[in-house]
């Protein structure tokens, strides 16, 4: 199998940081660059995540600084009772790492990179979505460059995880969520309708560190715990058997097992302001014509990740964490 050429756009973040090392353990992806965002914590720690990360499992790949705040709203605090406030469950101490930031925007990388490989990319967007609407406005025509564009992002029938309605990637920045639901690429949605079902164990993590006892899966090990405390004080059931959900995981997890996951399709719309601010918003009636604006049969279609195979899912993340992939 030709590996999938990834951006990965990110925040990171425990979850992230979760996910960045599934996609560097599955042989079926590529990660050819790791473009940063604010959200779990500002965007200059994430770049420093996400350089730290990539360091501790030899892996020299181009890391990003990108946007620092919403687009039109003003920026929420990080959120440092869930991913801690060095976004990686606060590590007592880090080990001395060589790798620099490229000086590109990540908007600027993610063009550059579509432009040289037409096609060829997939982007994988994990945070809040303002690199993915700046590269839409520096290339207009990067749905066409890109292969496919994949979110963990929104929710449709599960509740929200910052209000009622609204998942914390699309409040962080509403208006570019929008403008990336309403752009006409190749688009899945991989929300809190999945991610709620599946529930990764502290004690899969303690496995994994223990099978490679090495410092970056003993890293993942402690910032999985910090976050797993989060998710403890939330749900009965997490805090009699530690766990948490790892949101980002399943965008990369759909990426290589789409099967794993029952989709519908129907065009997005993203509520901007209020009390409903950032909920995403899915019309399943395509063939009505409201009178309501903005819902026009010209909308982009969607793809839906709704139902998912949690054991599935999980015995894929066990397997590929477990396989030599750390030198
Ligand atoms: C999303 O928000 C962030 O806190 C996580 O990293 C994930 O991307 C879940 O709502
Ligand atoms: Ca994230």
């Amino acid at each position: 199998m030709t590996p999938r050429k990834v951006i990965y756009d990110t925040d990171p973040g425990v979850d992230d940081a979760i996910a960045l090392y599934f996609a560097l353990a599955h042989p079926g992806i590529d990660v050819v660059g790791i473009t940063t965002t604010f959200g779990n914590v500002s965007v200059a720690q994430a770049a420093t995540n996400a350089l730290y990360l990539t360091a501790l499992v030899n892996r020299d790949i181009a890391v990003t600084r990108g946007v620092k705040a919403p687009w039109v709203k003003p920026g929420e605090a990080p959120p440092d009772f869930i991913h801690g406030a060095d976004g990686l469950g606060n590590l007592a101490r880090r080990v001395a790492t060589t790798h620099q930031v490229d000086p590109r925007t990540s908007a600027q990388f993610i063009v550059d990179e579509a432009r040289l490989q037409p096609g060829e990319i997939t982007l994988v967007a994990v945070g809040p979505l303002g690199n993915l609407s700046l590269a839409l406005k520096l290339e207009p025509e990067l749905p066409k460059l890109l292969r496919e564009v994949i979110i963990m992002g929104g929710t449709i029938d599960e509740p929200g995880n910052v209000s009622p309605v609204a998942e914390a990637n699309i409040w962080n920045d509403p208006h570019a969520a929008d403008a990336v639901f309403t752009a006409p690429w190749k688009l899945t949605m991989v929300g809190l309708d999945v991610t709620h079902r599946v529930v990764t164990e502290l004690a899969l993590f303690k496995k994994i560190a223990d099978h490679h006892r090495h410092v970056a899966t003993d890293t993942l090990h402690h910032a999985v715990a910090f976050y797993c405390t989060f998710y403890s004080g939330l749900h009965k059931h997490l805090a009699l058997n530690p766990g948490c959900f790892a949101h980002d995981l399943l965008a990369f997890i759909y990426l290589v097992s789409p099967e794993l996951f029952q989709l519908e399709n129907g065009g997005i719309r993203v509520a901007t302001d209020g009390v409903g601010q950032g909920q995403t918003m899915m019309n399943r009636r395509g063939y009505i014509d409201y009178p309501q604006a903005g819902w026009g049969r010209h909308l982009p279609l969607t793809n839906v990740c709704m139902q998912v195979d949690a054991p599935g899912c999980l015995a894929l993340f066990e397997q590929t964490m477990l396989s030599d992939w750390l030198t």
